[in-house]
């Protein structure tokens, strides 16, 4: 889809479908009676029939008939001034570009009308509008393509297509396909998405400009002392895969940052095995080391001067035979010993060989991505992901990111005081804490192999998929921590 911005008014435009944002109440505005005035005021009757206000999610259909060059009117409620924001502009480009597919559109025109942050806003419209477009149908017998939208164009009487208006299109038109390469990645059946194709995946993704990937096999895992990863491998008849992406900028790197993701690729639980509800949807454990693949195969467009190594631990965790066994030792590259009392706690497990390897290179800041807690999603929804970190500045500026990208974050406490939780009779700590707090106890386990690294958890149980369709995102994979990561790399 083309993006592009025009100077020109409403009753101009030739399009399919003219979208029209309105906020609550403001129906009076200048540009609803200039085009009242060409319809000849069936405009203003039909509004009042409908009892369309502004108000968020109202929406009003008006076929023009030939009386103006745009096919259709599609207006869009705000809602009130207050709440008006980058998630509100977001939120209508995904609505505009729905109802332009449904409409059959392929010329969609959009009435431009921040009056504030309009980077932001045109940055977001057209994030929304690229993100509604998401499908995963490869496996579906029936489907036919839908009608493609072939362009959006913003526009407003006096409007400069700036340096900076450009700028911001372009970088969602660069983050949305890595965010689709995520969803992708989880909504790929299980023993598709094995460890072996999540390190073909990297590679393809990853072999550009600057950018490169590597993928240990089991026996440079072995040789690489992947303690945890080896231990959660055991009960599957895959080989497990760790996964080493690396950016280089072309010129010197202002900063290390390294990014870490969970990639269990099925989690029944091991020989803790989860009842069968449970494992539904458990596809999604992945849903971290595919952020990861996803957020560093965007490096090279965005040409960021810093320098990011992405790491992956992947496997799948199943009872097989010789599966690791409740009670058992693993015994770390840091030193540090874990007792594994439930084999069901192994995200924790293989990000720990992660962290541990990451944290040797002293990165400036290293960030983990996880699916790592149900509990994480009795605490805060399916919708919000967990943040914990070491460093509050690091904190405050990811979720200042997430803020920005609409993607919910919420900070819980390292609770220095819970480390009694995870106290081993055998061993310096056990993977499972008491029988509350579980994604506070699973992130000191992991800040336990980060040293002295700032360093940020992002437990993404809940948000990293959807339970049902909303308005960015089919059921399945969201992608979520993509464009957040991105974002926060972006800023440094
Ligand atoms: N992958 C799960 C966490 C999860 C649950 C993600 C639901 C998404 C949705 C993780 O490996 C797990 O099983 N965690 C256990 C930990 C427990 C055994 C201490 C959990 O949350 O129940
Ligand atoms: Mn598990
Ligand atoms: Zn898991």
């Amino acid at each position: 889809m083309q993006i592009n911005f025009r100077d020109t008014h409403a009753e101009r435009i030739k399009s399919d479908l003219l979208v029209i944002p309105i906020r609550e109440n403001n129906l009076d505005e200048s540009l609803i009676r200039a085009l009242d005035r060409r319809v000849k005021g069936d405009l203003r009757a039909r509004i009042q029939k409908s009892k369309f206000t502004g108000a968020e999610g109202n929406t009003l259909t008006y076929p023009t008939a030939g009386m103006l060059p745009a096919a259709q009117l599609f207006l869009i409620g705000l809602g009130g001034n207050a709440n008006i924001g980058t998630d509100t502009w977001r939120k209508m480009g995904a609505r505009a570009r729905k109802e332009a597919a449904a409409a059959g559109a392929e010329e969609l025109a959009l009435y431009f009308s921040p009056d504030k942050d309009a980077e932001k806003a045109a940055g977001a419209i057209a994030e929304g509008a690229l993100l509604a477009a998401y499908q995963f149908s490869k496996y579906r017998s029936t489907s036919k393509p839908p009608a493609d939208v072939k362009s959006l164009t913003l526009f407003k009487p006096g409007l400069k297509p700036t340096a900076g208006l450009q700028r911001s299109v372009t970088t969602a038109q660069t983050i949305v396909p890595g965010v689709f390469l995520a969803r992708d990645l989880v909504n790929e059946p299980p023993s598709v998405a094995t460890a072996r194709f999540l390190g073909e995946q990297a590679v393809k993704y990853c072999s550009d400009r600057g950018l490169s990937a590597e993928v240990w096999d089991k026996k440079k895992i072995a040789a690489m002392k992947l303690a945890g990863l080896l231990a959660v491998n055991r009960g599957s008849q895959e080989e497990p895969r760790f996964i080493k992406i690396h950016y280089r900028p072309s010129g010197r790197p202002k900063k290390k940052i390294a990014l870490i993701g969970k990639g269990i690729t099925f989690d029944s639980g091991g020989l803790s095995l989860k009842p069968s509800k449970s494992m539904e949807t458990m596809k999604l454990d992945m849903a971290g080391g595919a952020a990861v693949i996803a957020a560093m195969s965007c490096l090279p467009k965005l040409g960021l001067d810093i320098e990011v190594t992405g790491y992956v631990p992947t496997t799948d965790n199943l009872p097989g035979h010789n599966a690791q066994k409740p009670g058992d030792v693993i015994r770390y590259l840091n030193g540090k010993t874990i007792e594994v009392l439930n084999t069901d706690a192994e995200g924790r497990l293989i990000l720990a060989d992660a962290l541990a390897l990451a944290a040797k290179q002293k990165p400036d800041y290293m960030i983990n991505l996880a699916t790592l807690t149900g509990a994480c999603m009795v605490a805060l929804g399916p919708q919000v992901g967990g943040l914990f970190s070491n460093n509050q500045p690091l904190a405050d500026a990811l979720l200042r990111c997430a803020g920005e990208t609409g993607e919910k974050l919420w900070q819980l406490p390292l609770v220095k005081e819970y480390k009694e939780m995870i106290k081993s009779s055998v061993a310096d700590m056990k993977n499972i804490g008491g029988s509350h707090g579980g994604a506070i106890t699973a992130a000191l386990i992991l800040q336990e192999f980060v040293g002295e690294v700032p360093w940020a958890h992002l437990d993404i149980a809940g948000p990293a998929f959807a339970e049902s369709d909303n308005a960015l995102c089919p059921k399945g994979g969201t992608g979520f921590g993509v464009r957040t990561l991105l974002r926060f790399l972006s800023g440094l």
